[in-house]
């Protein structure tokens, strides 16, 4: 054969692979309202710089008359790309191919990129679409499983991990995604779970559809699973390259630097109005957030979970930072569990990827309930105390109104190793709120007073105005200062930029123990 026929036969080849399970099965996806696996990474990626690898891939099971099955590419598109002009490795599982299904050389084309994006310090992108482990492949199919999480164990915290979940993801095969650091659904395409709706009718006797059990929304707001939730996949896409802008291509790198288009001194005088002048009213303190940082630009992170915590990034003065907050209007902002677990894993990731992490402060304490106390806010509190603890990078804290007890540590307090807390003179940073203290501290001149609700509301004034104040704190160098509500970009940009060349070491060990 003449190297032109050759190379005839290596095009047409490589046509019939990219044409992954035919045309009647790709149209069966688009009806599904699914786009295919090398629809989605050309959507995805910077246009025509995907390159695939091991396109040639086959599986060698016999099995089943499994020896007599061609399958393109063997369910699974890998490769790597640019996006933003920036290299990260890409899979996409191809539905089209025995449903995406996950054998022996499927899982060894995953390994394969994820090992390359390790030693190149790239980001990791897998794109799910699955029937879960092809189960002709047996045991051979776990096996690549097993050496997934192997890898996405290895790869944290070394090159960020996102998982993308456009289709079916079950059984023990949500667990690659649930190791990453970030998870996009999609509405009405994305499914995962353990055990899906027939076993779990046959096991307990509830009935629930596939979308209620694990469908995006039940994964971005009951279970914490997802991060994010999109409508259609080209808006999930959308997603995807605005969080990579944030991010550093690995944990040796800083985030991009971006041009900062928004003034680096601008005052803000609307801050200065807006805590309300009653203790108990409630404020939107992504309100605070998008009047801070540049051109308003917030992404958040899992704004459907635990909404009284949130959590994102954003640019300040061109630099990335993770910003976590109290919400004073969802359960006026309190520490619960799933706050806790919430923050304290963005935290961790801000901390693996060299992200500076702002917070801004208003909590009353951790969630009161017999429900919080027996689900283990001891435990999953203590995870929020641990990560910020444990965090190196720059630490800005901004305290806008209550700062409580516990709660007061556990938020990037001087005492975790914050590097500049300041407080507005709003801020009250007590051992408690003043009714809850009045009561136990003046409980007997409460008692014995002619006129108690008199007393009480004397005492709790008096207690407000000692202590309900951020001068005690100040007074003790816990607050480095106390600014004018409408300075608060410029002194985060310089607490910053002061920052920025921090240096500080933890004591060697193999690794600590996170309270789980
Ligand atoms: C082999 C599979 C497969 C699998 C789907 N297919 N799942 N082949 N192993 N796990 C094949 C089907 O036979 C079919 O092949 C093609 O993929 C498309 O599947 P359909 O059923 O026609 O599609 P649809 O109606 O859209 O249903 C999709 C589905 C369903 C909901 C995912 O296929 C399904 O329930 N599959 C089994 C899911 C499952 O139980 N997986 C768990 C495996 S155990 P043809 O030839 O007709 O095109 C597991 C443990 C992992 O995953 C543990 C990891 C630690």
């Amino acid at each position: 054969m003449s190297a032109h026929n050759k190379i005839t036969t290596m095009q047409e080849r490589k046509l019939a692979i990219r044409n992954g399970g035919g045309p009647e099965k790709i149209n069966k996806q688009h009806e599904s309202g699914k786009l295919t696996a090398r629809e989605r990474i050309d959507r995805l990626v910077d246009k025509g710089s995907f390159v695939e690898v091991d396109a040639f891939v086959e599986h060698r099971s016999v099995e089943f008359g499994m020896d007599k099955r061609k399958m393109p590419a063997d369910g699974v598109v890998t490769g790597y790309a640019t996006i933003d002009g920036r290299p990260v490795y890409i899979y996409s599982q191809d539905f089209t191919v025995m449903g995406g299904s996950l054998g022996e050389m499927h899982a060894k084309k995953i390994t394969k990129i994820m090992d390359m994006a390790m030693k190149t310090g790239c980001p990791i992108i897998g794109i799910n679409d699955s029937g879960g482990a092809r189960i002709q492949e047996g045991i051979d199919a776990l096996s690549g499983y097993g050496e997934i999480f192997f890898r996405n164990t290895l790869a944290s915290g070394v090159v960020p991990q996102i998982s993308v979940i456009l289709g079916p993801c079950a059984g023990g095969a949500v667990y690659s995604p649930a190791l990453t650091d970030f998870v996009f659904m999609v509405d009405n395409i994305s499914k995962m779970f353990i055990t899906g709706p027939q076993v779990i009718e046959a096991a307990t006797g509830e009935k629930v559809t596939a979308d209620e059990l694990g469908g995006s929304l039940a994964h971005n707001k009951l279970s914490g699973v997802a991060h994010f939730n999109a409508s259609t996949e080209d808006e999930c896409f959308n997603s995807i390259r605005k969080l990579l802008s944030f991010l550093p291509s690995n944990n040796l790198e800083d985030p991009p630097l971006y041009d900062c288009q928004d003034d680096l001194n601008r005052l803000v005088p609307e801050l200065n109005n807006i805590i309300p002048d009653n203790a108990n009213k409630a404020y939107d303190v992504k309100e605070v957030i998008r009047l801070v940082v540049d051109n308003g630009d917030f992404f958040e992170v899992q704004p459907l979970y635990a909404t009284n915590i949130v959590v994102g990034f954003a640019r300040l003065g061109g630099r990335a930072v993770g910003i976590v907050a109290n919400q004073p209007n969802q359960l006026a902002g309190c520490l619960d569990i799933n706050a806790s677990d919430k923050a304290a894993r963005f935290v961790r990731f801000c901390d693996a990827f060299n992200i500076p992490l702002i917070t801004f402060t208003d909590v009353p304490g951790y969630l009161p309930g017999v429900e919080q106390e027996h689900g283990g806010i001891i435990r999953h509190g203590a995870k929020l105390l641990y990560a910020y603890s444990e965090a190196t990078v720059p630490k800005i804290n901004v305290i806008l109104r209550k700062a409580y007890g516990g709660a007061y540590i556990a938020m990037s307090s001087k005492h975790l190793g914050a590097d500049i807390v300041m407080a507005w003179p709003t801020a009250e940073i007590a051992v408690m709120g003043p009714e809850g203290a009045a009561n136990i501290i003046f409980k007997k001149d409460i008692e014995n007073s002619d006129n108690p609700i008199e007393t009480r509301q004397q005492k709790i004034d008096e207690y407000r105005e000692r202590f309900a104040n951020p001068y005690v704190a100040a007074a003790r160098g816990y607050v480095d200062d106390i600014i004018e509500p409408e300075a608060t970009r410029p002194r985060l940009i310089s607490a910053l930029q002061m920052s920025e060349s921090k240096r500080e070491n933890r004591p060697p060990k193999k690794h600590g123990n996170l309270p789980v």
